[in-house]
């Protein structure tokens, strides 16, 4: 055969099993392909193959017999804000519950953290996940919950990440907390026109304590009406609306999904055959709050698509790790290893409505996380031991 070479190629060759979740090119839904290679042209995929056949790039990276996966698709995180939760994570493990109300906390410390503090946090965080293997990471405002605060939040998220979410609807602030309508008109008003330009989401908190449906449905609405998709957090501290309103509302996700009943697990499995609503686990959460799992099994074997997301947040949950989530979902919730990678990479890409991530067929970003196993059920087999062998991010090197 002829060997061609590519201009600013990469090769990545020898890779003992490449996870390509494109079913096209192997067997059920990961797309495995064993002894194989994988050549990156302009940052996206343009070959995939037996390495026996690869052809030859500007960089050869040897893989030799290890695994390569598509990047973490992480579609859920609050990593813009200041201060510390530390002893309330304690407090809780000593027997407290969780309260949502502990999000005020952080509120405070965010308000009177300078932009540069704001930023250097979500850097650092961002930089933490990725050299964990997550390529592409959702923020969302939610600890401002003024115009001016949830604008520079939005701001600040927006220099890091395409996939930025507008949450002033987190939770009512305490100086609304006699007018939480006055609030809602706050948030569709004045605070999403500053926020929109830099956003692609709107999401609400749609739970008791934090906002009913009547006032989720009006945030939703509003955030369409200016340019913005739906998501939800819904369903997390006890049965509600949100899952319902999600898949009402064509939102692409509703997130944590804790307290489903039969009729929330039905309505996602049929919006599923219909591209809709994506059940997004958000597991870490039950870890540090000391909750009973999400039913993944209920969900999956009803034909819902479920995404693993981190939720990285100083409050319920402060994992950046991915490969941790994977972990707890195959132990905790009885997904499969290859249910579990599959949703923390091709499920987060749908949870974002994204159909050029989470996936390593030709075309697709070369986003991609190569192992330091020889197979990727050793995610879950090796949990809490780093495994990161080399990321690539659009085929740059990134850790
Ligand atoms: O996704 N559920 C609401 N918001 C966050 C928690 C925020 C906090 O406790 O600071 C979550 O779990
Ligand atoms: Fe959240």
């Amino acid at each position: 055969m002829t060997t061609r070479i590519l201009p600013e190629s990469l090769l990545v060759d020898r890779v003992g099993v490449l996870v390509t979740n494109d079913p096209r090119l192997g067997p059920g839904p990961l797309g495995p392909v064993t002894d194989a290679a994988v050549v990156v042209e302009g940052g996206r995929v343009a070959w995939v193959g037996p390495s026996a056949h690869a052809p030859a790039a500007d960089v050869r990276v040897d893989a030799a017999g290890r695994c390569l996966v598509p990047g973490f698709v992480d579609s859920h995180s609050h990593v813009v804000f200041a201060g510390d939760r530390g002893r309330e994570f304690a407090a809780r493990m000593n027997g407290e519950p969780y309260r949502a109300g502990g999000i005020h906390a952080t509120v405070a410390a965010t308000r009177a953290a300078t932009d540069a503090e704001l930023r250097a946090n979500a850097v650092r965080l961002l930089r933490e996940a990725r050299a964990q293997g997550t390529t592409t990471l959702e923020v969302k405002t939610g600890y401002g919950l003024t115009v001016a605060d949830e604008e520079r939040s939005a701001r600040i998220a927006a220099r890091l990440t395409d996939e930025v979410t507008f949450l002033g609807a987190h939770v009512v602030p305490p100086e609304y907390a006699d007018d939480p309508a006055g609030y809602v008109d706050l948030v569709t008003g004045p605070m999403l026109a500053a926020c929109a330009p830099h956003a692609r989401w709107i999401d609400v908190f749609c739970e008791r304590g934090a906002f009913d449906a009547d006032a989720a449905r009006a945030v939703l609405t509003a955030g369409r009406s200016g340019g913005l998709l739906a998501r939800v957090h819904g369903n997390q501290l006890g049965p509600g609306p949100g899952v319902r309103l999600a898949v009402e509302l064509g939102a692409a996700s509703v997130d944590h999904c804790t307290h489903l009943d039969a009729a929330d697990v039905a309505a996602l499995a049929d919006s599923a055959s219909a591209g809709g609503t994506v059940a997004t686990l958000l597991l870490g959460v039950e870890f540090s709050t000391r909750q009973p799992y999400p039913d993944a099994r209920a969900l999956l074997d009803a034909g819902a698509v479920v995404a693993l997301a981190g939720d990285c947040n100083p409050g319920s949950c402060f994992t950046s790790s991915i490969a941790l989530c994977i972990a707890l979902a195959v132990r905790e919730m009885r997904m499969s290893p290859d249910e579990a990678l599959w949703a923390a990479t091709a499920g987060g890409a749908a949870a974002l409505r994204r159909a050029d991530i989470g996936h390593l067929g030709v075309g697709a970003r070369a986003d991609m996380l190569l192992l330091d196993a020889p197979d990727p059920v050793y995610l879950a087999y090796r949990p809490g031991v780093p495994q990161t062998a080399a990321v690539w991010k659009d085929g740059d090197l990134v850790a």
